[in-house]
């Protein structure tokens, strides 16, 4: 029963025999093997035209080297303010890019366009004291297991174009995004204007494969470079190719995030059905909310469930009794529906 995050299942049973298959031998390194250049040329047919793309190791050096690419020295680049660029990247963001992060509210972890729209406007050009927007970023799927609809990217595409600012998407969970919209990689992407993808890997499947995916080629300008001075140009970079081979093979990267998210609505339903806990808000990806008294969740870890205590989102539209708290169950494509069946069972019987 394990529902710390979709960090701590392994690595799925395709991508580590894989991985093992391709063990041995010599291939070129530093990403020039003919299987990296291959897994490139799938990302262009998975975004419907030509895209560049960097693999990297982590999706904080994925999205840390595409802020850099976005924004510029100086900076300040907009996130949701509870975004884990901002929250949980120990300020890899401003390592990297030398730019400062203005958080962004908006409920349920999606930037409100229009505070957004108010926030670039209160840096306007050539004020140097406030400094000058380069960037924004949105989290898809958010990190409160929501989703950004279409439409909602395009509200907050619409402000970007309006300030001439590029938008960033951290996609660590691209694909549960994905497949919970019904929707293909372009049109969640460029057709609404996003210009660079942190495309992850690791959290569906894979051991440890991320990738940097601009969008338009002919922009990618300076990032391979940048990805070696970041300390992220892999020598036996076809490991990551061999492992995004696997992922992207006969859909299992679909496959994977659609387990992963109907394990999380099977959650959501049981909890939905019981009085000791209930859900803090409806899921639509792979993480399950759920608001219950510590002396409940004690007896959860009891049984033998594993999740994590959260913070309570700063727009919040429930409330929570003093002795209760937040807390996350995250899915994968390792989760069984057992796993959720002895969870709610688990659940059920501490009402
Ligand atoms: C939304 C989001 N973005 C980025 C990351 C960073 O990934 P990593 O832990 O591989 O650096 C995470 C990891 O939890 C995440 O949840």
């Amino acid at each position: 029963m394990n529902f710390a995050s979709d960090n701590w299942a392994g690595a799925h049973p395709k991508i580590a025999a894989a991985l093992s298959d391709n063990a041995g031998g010599y291939a070129s390194a530093y990403g020039t093997s003919e299987l990296d250049r291959v897994i490139e040329r799938t990302f262009s047919e998975i975004f419907e035209r030509d895209v560049s793309v960097f693999f990297v190791g982590t999706g904080t050096a994925a999205n840390a080297l595409s802020m850099s690419w976005a924004g510029r020295p100086g900076g300040i680049a907009f996130c949701h303010s509870e975004a884990h660029a901002i929250a949980d990247e120990g300020g890899a963001q401003e390592f990297f890019t030398r730019a400062r992060l203005r958080g962004v509210d908006g409920r349920l972890g999606r930037i409100d366009p229009d505070a957004l729209d108010t926030a670039i406007r209160q840096y306007p050009a050539g004020f140097v004291h406030g400094g000058q927007p380069t960037a924004v970023t949105i989290t898809q799927a958010t990190e409160i297991g929501t989703i950004y609809q279409l439409a909602q990217i395009d509200a907050v595409s619409q402000v970007c174009r309006e300030h001439g600012l590029p938008l960033h998407l951290d996609g660590a969970r691209f694909a549960n995004a994905l497949v919970a919209l019904g929707t293909t990689p372009a049109e969640m992407t460029w057709k609404r204007g996003i210009d660079i993808v942190s495309f992850g890997g690791t959290k569906n499947g894979c051991w440890c494969a991320e990738a940097v995916v601009v969008l338009d080629p002919a922009k990618a300008g300076d990032l391979p470079s940048m990805r070696m001075r970041a300390g992220h140009l892999f020598s036996k970079s076809r490991f990551v190719a061999t492992q995004f081979a696997a992922y992207f093979a006969d859909g299992l990267w679909l496959e994977t995030a659609r387990h992963a998210n109907a394990m999380a609505t099977h959650l959501a339903k049981a909890i939905g059905n019981v009085g000791s806990v209930r859900l803090a808000w409806q899921p639509e990806a792979n993480e399950v909310f759920a608001v219950m008294e510590a002396r409940t969740a004690a007896r959860l870890r009891e049984a033998g469930a594993s999740f994590h205590q959260w913070h309570t989102p700063a727009a919040f539209d429930g409330t929570l009794a003093p002795n209760e708290a937040l807390y996350r169950f995250v899915t994968s494509f390792a989760t069984e529906a057992d796993d959720v069946a002895m969870l709610a069972q688990a659940i059920g019987t501490n009402r």
